[in-house]
């Protein structure tokens, strides 16, 4: 076997390792002293502090009188943890991340809480599991040791109560390796299983002696007999960590007079399949006689691991496993005598580790970085701001969203820190948040200015500042991303500064005309109304309204003006549950006036941001926003008229004309390209999140136009309520997935506008009567697809006029949009691309289109391109 490390005997290298107190890469903690402690520890000079510095959370106790003095005085005291699934200790090691450390955890139980029953609980390095702690009693102490390569300038120890008793610690010590040490890290982390120094009755040894204050234990085999020396041992200048001299200086050899040829040393796995990595250390301790030999072989279960091989006088040499040995349940190193020799073997120490795999990443460490510092920065101690901020998810921090798309780098995307409390200026480490979309500063103290910085946060959609004390001027950049759309900005009035308003009328302007009360637009409750404008009925003349090609560059508008639009709110064209739509016209362009009736002061700056948002998003099956007025008393929305209306009273007015099967597929076609605009040429995306048949509005031509869109960050969606409060009698388009999961995805889209298209093709409601129970028209038309007629499934007014395959090619797609797995689901564009097939081939039949020369451009509908290509 050659699995052995080269003996390299470079004696001109050798040095002496002088026990030094070199404290620098240490961290040494004792829990459960007070706050601020911190002492020196008489055996080894360690200068421990206490661990209120390092967790925010914990009691701290005491063991009993009985088990005094503890094995070591850190194990005196202890914190423990009755608060809390889970507690974390962050350790911040001065070199950092890209070295190794060695980490130790120690418990003992002291029966500190008079329960006299053992706790048993899960001790976690960062996000991963490290192992469980098993007690033998309540006077023995625990260690958990493990080398580990740190990913990260954060070492997070977390203790998870996994209701066998109350988890409590009582010391945590760090300590820096050096780099080219332990190589073996290259497979995973070193769990510390031994570090057996043999011969030695003189107590434990670790700092100062070792310079890395590994906690060597003193190991006697039976039939062994000690050898010593007070000589000092050296060791070569090796990339191994090589035990102390103190270590060195003692060994065992066989004393059995019928064996002396042979030692054995045995062990068995912590747990099932341990891959272990063996360090054996020797050095010939006595002077030998010429005529004398001491020659070996070392064999780990049978296979030969090094060999043939004599120590060496005062000198260590040592043999490790370059790769983790072979899986067994128990091992059995053996060290034999060659024929050569006349001595028996001997050994001096011995290191034993098992592999520990430690899997999962942390949070990048400039995101996490930043949150810590936050954290300090505004004294966040009530929060669970514990372990690492982002893995595992189950204890994401509150407020903290994060991206763990990229399984090396999770990125922190959200952070919500709404009234909690903070004081002072808005850190400046936000900066380096790089990955940030959401950021609620809401409700808070802050105070100072606002940092250009935010505006250079590319990812950044969502920013509320609003309720501080900050002062203005809101950077222009901020205020230009937040005009382009590209920002949901909200800020307190008073720090507008005066990059404002192109206000024209005194009636915009509050009394003392200090304060300029810009577009802000009305509140969350008008957007509520803005749905139900669409919703309201257009039945009128048609007129030069011409879509998306009103001319009219101007947005806003005074209160005076719209009285003069809707020549003094003389003709009412519906009525909604916030407000009245009135018609009106600028110019000679016809447009819809929705006043609202009541209005509150809540969320001006969202709805101000969203209505930006709404004005700068232009497609053919969009309805377009005109413009809107927002004054203290008088908010109202002007957008484009629709003079067909909604699409639900021409599928379920029977007043209305049939709608055949050719515009039915022209009109999911449109809206389809609506929406797929929203989601694939939108950036960010734009969720609509309320798609259905009453918010699909057709114009004189029967052109299909989204209305509502946008709205979705303003005002959640809440299940189960906010259908019927806000549109009376369409249930069933919300996906069910998004009232389980309350994530908001293109998806949900994806599921509600298959519910359309079932309504559109079946004529009936998402409700429907079957037997004795009302059912979702999802699962009606799939019992109908099964029994394999057409025509129970296709609205009966069509008269079967219509292509079979175009129609089972509609089902199907509709059928895949209302998957019951969002995955499965189409995205927008291959559900538009299967419409378009469809119409194309009921066109073909009916030889409105020459079908054969296929090709999709020829179906744009109108031969116009997008007003904003994307
Ligand atoms: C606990 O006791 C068992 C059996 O007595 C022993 O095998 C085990 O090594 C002990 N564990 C510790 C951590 O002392
Ligand atoms: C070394 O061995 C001698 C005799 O066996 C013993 O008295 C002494 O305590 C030993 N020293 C150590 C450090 O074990
Ligand atoms: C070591 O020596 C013992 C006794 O001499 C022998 O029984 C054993 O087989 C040897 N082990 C190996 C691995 O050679
Ligand atoms: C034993 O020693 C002799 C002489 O030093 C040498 O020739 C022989 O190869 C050695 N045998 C073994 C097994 O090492
Ligand atoms: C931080 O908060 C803790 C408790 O909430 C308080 O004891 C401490 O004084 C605060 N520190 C600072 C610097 O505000
Ligand atoms: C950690 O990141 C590595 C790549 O850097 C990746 O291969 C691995 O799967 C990630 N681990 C987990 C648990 O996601
Ligand atoms: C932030 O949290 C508060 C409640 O603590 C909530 O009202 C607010 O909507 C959240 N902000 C965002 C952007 O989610
Ligand atoms: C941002 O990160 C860089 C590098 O990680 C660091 O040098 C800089 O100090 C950080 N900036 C702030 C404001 O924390
Ligand atoms: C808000 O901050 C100011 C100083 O900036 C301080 O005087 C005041 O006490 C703070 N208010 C609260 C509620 O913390």
């Amino acid at each position: 076997m050659k699995m052995f490390k080269g003996i390299s005997l470079l004696l001109t290298l050798i040095v002496f390792v002088e026990a030094q107190n070199d404290q620098s890469g240490f961290i040494s903690i004792d829990c459960g002293i007070p706050r601020g402690s911190t002492y020196s520890d008489r055996y080894t000079d360690i200068n421990y502090v206490s661990d209120a510095d390092f967790i925010d959370s914990g009691e701290i106790h005491t063991i009993l009188q009985e088990y005094e003095p503890a094995p070591d005085k850190q194990l005196t005291t202890l914190t423990s943890f009755p608060e809390n699934h889970r507690n974390c200790y962050t350790l911040r090691p001065t070199k950092g991340k890209g070295y190794k450390y060695l980490i130790r955890a120690r418990f003992m139980y002291g029966n500190y809480d008079l329960k006299g029953r053992l706790p048993e609980f899960d001790v976690y390095l960062g996000p991963d599991y490290w192992d469980t702690l098993k007690l033998n009693s309540s006077a023995t102490p625990v260690n958990m040791e493990i080398i580990h390569m740190s990913l990260s300038d954060y070492i997070h120890v977390c203790l998870l109560n996994t209701g066998r008793g109350t988890p409590f610690i009582s010391a945590i010590e760090l300590r820096l390796l050096g780099s080219n040490m332990y190589t073996q890290t290259d497979f995973g982390s070193l769990y510390v299983y031994k570090y057996a120094d043999f011969g030695d009755s003189s107590g434990k040894m670790r700092f100062k002696p070792d310079q890395y204050d590994r906690l060597w234990s003193p190991t006697n085999l039976p039939n062994t007999i000690l050898l010593n020396t007070s000589n000092k041992i050296s060791s070569q200048l090796s990339r191994i960590a090589l035990p102390p001299s103190r270590v060195m200086s003692t060994a065992i050899t066989p004393a059995d007079p019928t064996d002396l040829d042979t030692l054995n040393i045995e062990w068995n796995e912590r747990n099932h399949g341990d891959k272990f990595f063996v360090f054996l250390h020797f050095a010939e301790l006595e002077t030998l006689p010429r005529n004398q030999k001491r020659e070996f072989n070392i064999y780990l279960n049978g296979n030969l691991f090094s060999g043939p091989f004599s120590p060496v006088f005062q000198l260590t040499n040592t043999f490790s496993s370059t790769k983790p040995e072979l899986v067994a349940p128990t091992y059995t190193l053996t060290i034999n005598k060659t024929t050569n020799s006349t001595l028996p073997p001997i050994i001096n120490a011995m290191e034993l580790y098992t592999l520990k795999q430690l899997t999962q990443n942390q949070t990048y460490d400039q995101d996490a970085v930043v949150l810590w510092s936050i954290k300090s920065t505004y004294n966040i101690s009530t929060k669970n701001w514990q372990g690492d901020p982002c893995i595992p998810q189950e204890f994401v921090w509150d407020g903290i969203g994060c991206n763990h798309d990229d399984k090396s780098f999770t990125r922190i995307t959200f952070l919500n820190l709404s009234t909690s409390g903070l004081n002072g200026e808005i850190a400046s480490g936000i900066a380096n948040l790089t990955m940030i979309d959401t950021l609620d500063l809401s409700n808070n103290n802050l105070s100072g200015t606002v940092p250009n910085f935010l505006s250079e946060l590319s990812f950044l959609k969502v920013l509320n500042l609003k309720g501080n004390r900050l002062i203005g001027p809101v950077p222009e950049a901020l205020l230009t991303k937040s005009n382009q759309g590209s920002l949901l900005l909200s800020f307190d009035d008073e720090i507008r500064g005066d990059a404002a308003s192109s206000c024209e009328s005194n009636t915009c302007k509050n009394k003392n005309n200090k304060k300029v009360i810009v577009p802000a637009l009305a509140t969350v409750a008008v957007i509520v109304m803005i749905s139900t404008v669409f919703i309201a009925v257009w039945i009128f003349k048609k007129q030069n309204a011409r879509g998306t090609g009103l001319h009219i560059r101007k947005q806003q508008y005074t209160y005076s003006e719209i009285q003069r639009i809707t020549n003094n709110f003389n003709d009412v064209i519906g009525k909604g549950g916030f407000g009245i739509v009135y018609r009106g016209h600028i110019g000679d362009t016809q447009v819809a006036v929705k006043m609202l009736s009541e209005s509150s002061n809540q969320g001006e700056k969202e709805f101000q941001a969203e209505a930006n948002v709404l004005l700068n998003v232009h497609h053919k099956n969009l309805t377009s926003f005109v413009g809107y007025c927002n004054e203290e008393k008088q908010k109202g929305i002007i957008y484009e008229y629709m003079a067909n209306g909604n699409l639900e009273r021409h599928l379920f007015d029977r007043s209305s004309t049939i709608l055949d099967w050719e515009k039915r597929l022209q009109i999911g076609c449109d809206a389809a390209h609506g929406l797929e605009y929203l989601h694939h040429g939108c950036k960010p995306p734009i969720i609509h999140r309320d798609i259905k048949c009453a918010n699909i509005l057709l114009n004189e031509k029967f052109q299909a136009k989204l209305a509502d869109f946008g709205l979705s960050r303003v005002f959640p969606i809440e299940c189960g309520t906010h259908i019927s409060t806000v549109v009376a009698g369409t249930p069933g388009y919300i996906d069910p997935n998004y009232c389980t999961s309350h994530t908001l995805t293109e998806k949900n889209d994806v599921y509600s506008f298959g519910v359309v298209l079932l309504v559109i093709i079946t004529g009936k409601p998402t409700a429907i009567r079957y037997e004795d129970e009302y059912i979702h028209i999802s699962e009606w038309v799939s019992l109908k697809v099964s029994e394999g007629n057409m025509k129970n499934i296709v609205d009966p007014r069509i008269l079967e006029d219509y292509d079979i395959n175009s129609a089972w090619k509609a089902v199907e797609v509709a059928m895949e949009c209302v998957a019951d797995t969002p995955n499965r689901r189409p995205t927008m564009n291959k559900v538009l691309m299967d419409l378009k097939d469809c119409l194309e081939t009921e066109r073909a039949r009916k030889g409105t289109e020459p079908g054969n020369l296929s090709g999709r451009v020829s179906l744009n509908l109108e031969g116009v391109y997008d007003p904003n290509p994307r």
